[in-house]
């Protein structure tokens, strides 16, 4: 919703912002024409956090966070610019200026909606206390949920009927269009009769973080009842991707303990909560987002984010480093042991167990960089290779001092001298610039260096030119390939027998070997510019040799030592011209 200046400007009139401030908690002192207190954006222990009445804004000497009473409670809140106004003209009694009939027709709707599913969460809540709701709350006995929790995140039952929920939201006078938007009922293709969507399950309300339930999270209760989770649909007023599922319950804490748990499950949350990890919350169905993260971020710097210690659970994690590596966020990750989810591991090891397995989290960086160079020969050359894995993420990070240093920090960890890094880097932002303009290959990524780009290069030659082959069989090894993709190929190449290359029939592997056949089918489907094949082979060496010998300078203890790294690469120079000859 638009709203004129003279209309904010009423409202920031009307706002005392000193006061607005103390009822967020903060205790403020008079000094002077201001006001000062501990500052809600940074921890801090002596108050750098001042706030003018007069004029009406707010300043931190220690973070710099300053603004005016909308800006105020659009970060301290998380509201976006039109709610925090919305807010503070309701605090001050100033009626909403409406612009349009279509704004207000969607804010009615919007309130009817919310409206329909707290009368649901209230129905669902009743069920599970009576008769109907006997099996559930004993499914929640067996997973040791207490009373206390069930209470507080409102868990409740959907009657195991056609349209039960449907009923009782009609008897509250809720109009059916209205119910339907919520994803609270569905109509039949058949008959056209509305029936209750959340049938026979654990009902989790799910709460924006003021505390008003926006959807659910509905758990089936029998096996084979499936999907095990079902959700509500996104609406105007419940998007998955900035939902936080016990970030309402959790604000406090996550404040005051200047951190963040995140967690896959409602459960998982449940269960911490119940222990004392009152700071943690999970996405609602979906991984975890950019704007996810942005909304942390206005509460702290710090999260940890917990996985199963399953392979899915460990890929989940190298997932989400790549993501967290784009976020000013201190972040760690966490592995749970094997077969084990928050829940379960709480159960099993108690609070002290999870405060113990806290102080074991890694840097998310520190992860990232781990598993990927776990993944390649521990040699220059496979850590460039993992290098190339980290690029493109590192490309997208947007603060080019943030960039820096993590790059800086990246090529520590992987120990690939400064030099090397940089020049790798401006090869690849060479390479970028250029195919952004020509849009050129297809097989390449439009992250390839030049060096997997003379690789491909050297295969498709190598493919349309049999009486190349027993040559390149002779001088050219798989380790030499830098490119993952392109060395698993020629890998794969130089088992086949001498005879296949004379004319090399791809259809021969369609069966036996699909993943061969469709990298040779690309290969071979793009147009080669014209160059020099023995050029292309000469680069591959030469980018090997420069790889050894940057190597053997970080091994060398001494100048002979680099005198001899030195010798031994002008020889191999001279070997590379003779093989230039040969080709
Ligand atoms: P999990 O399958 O790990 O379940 O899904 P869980 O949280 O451990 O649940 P319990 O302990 O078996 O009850 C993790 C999260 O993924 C979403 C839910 O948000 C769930 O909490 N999910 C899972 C779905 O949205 N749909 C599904 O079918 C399964
Ligand atoms: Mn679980």
């Amino acid at each position: 919703m638009k709203f004129g200046k003279n209309f904010i400007e009423k409202v920031l009139n009307s706002t005392d912002i000193a006061e607005l401030v103390s009822d967020h908690g903060i205790v403020l002192k008079k000094t002077g024409v201001n006001f000062k207190g501990l500052c809600p954006f940074h921890s801090e222990k002596t108050p750098s956090f001042n706030v003018n009445s007069q004029r009406g804004f707010f300043h931190c000497f220690g973070c710099k966070a300053s603004g005016d009473s909308i800006k105020f409670l659009m970060q301290i809140d998380r509201l976006s610019f039109t709610d925090a106004v919305q807010e503070l003209a309701k605090r001050a009694g100033i009626p909403l200026e409406r612009n349009t009939r279509l704004t207000r027709s969607q804010n009615a709707d919007e309130e009817k909606g919310l409206q329909c599913l707290r009368e649901a969460a209230s129905f669902y809540r009743e069920k599970i206390l009576g008769e109907e709701g006997k099996d559930a709350s004993e499914y929640l006995q067996q997973r040791k949920v207490s009373g206390k929790m069930c209470e507080s995140f409102q868990i409740g039952f959907s009657p195991d009927k056609w349209d039960e929920t449907f009923k009782n939201l009609t008897q509250k006078k809720i109009p059916q269009s209205v119910i339907a938007r919520t994803g609270l009922i569905k109509s039949s293709e058949k008959s056209g009769r509305f029936y209750d969507t959340f049938r026979g399950r654990l009902m989790f309300p799910i709460k924006d973080f003021r505390g008003r339930c926006i959807g659910f999270g509905a758990r089936s209760l029998k096996p084979d009842d499936k999907p095990k989770y079902l959700n509500s649909p996104e609406t105007a007023y419940y998007r998955k991707s900035r939902t936080l599922y016990g970030l309402h319950e959790g604000l406090d804490e996550i404040r005051k303990k200047s951190r963040l748990i995140f967690v896959e499950g409602y459960l998982d949350v449940i269960r911490l909560h119940e222990n004392g990890f009152t700071e943690t919350v999970a996405p609602c169905g979906t991984a975890l987002t950019a704007e996810h993260l942005k909304i942390v971020r206005r509460y702290t710097k710090t999260a940890i984010l917990l996985f199963d210690g399953d392979s899915a659970g460990k890929n989940a994690a190298l997932k989400h480093a790549h993501l967290l590596l784009l976020h000013p966020l201190e972040s760690y990750i966490l592995n749970l042991p094997d077969g084990e989810d928050p829940d379960t591991f709480m159960l099993k090891h108690g609070k002290k167990g999870l405060e113990d397995l806290l102080e074991h989290k890694v840097p998310a960086l520190d992860y990232l960089v781990q598993q990927t160079i776990n993944n390649y020969p521990d040699t220059i050359q496979g850590r460039m290779q993992g290098l190339e894995e980290l690029l493109p993420t590192l490309h997208q990070i947007k603060d080019p001092k943030r960039q820096q240093i993590t790059l800086v920090t990246i090529g520590e960890r992987m120990k690939i001298p400064p030099e090397m890094l940089s020049r790798e880097i401006k090869r690849k932002t060479n390479k970028n610039l250029h195919s952004e303009r020509e849009n050129d290959t297809l097989f390449c990524s439009p992250n390839t260096s030049t060096i997997s780009q003379d690789e491909q290069w050297l295969l498709q030659s190598l493919l349309r030119n049999g009486q190349l082959w027993p040559r390149v069989r002779e001088h050219l090894k798989p380790e030499e390939f830098s490119t993952p993709r392109f060395h698993q190929l020629y890998a794969k190449l130089l088992l086949l027998p001498d005879e296949s290359f004379q004319s090399f029939d791809p259809l021969k592997f369609e069966k036996t070997d699909p993943e061969l056949f469709e990298s040779v089918m690309l290969l071979l489907s793009q147009e080669i510019p014209s160059h020099d094949f023995g050029l292309s082979l000469k680069r591959i060496k030469e980018h090997n040799l420069e790889m050894e010998y940057q190597q053997s300078l970080i091994k060398s203890k001494s100048n002979e030592d680099r005198a001899i790294a030195g010798a031994k690469r002008r020889i191999e120079e001279e070997k590379l011209k003779n093989l230039k000859q040969i080709f």
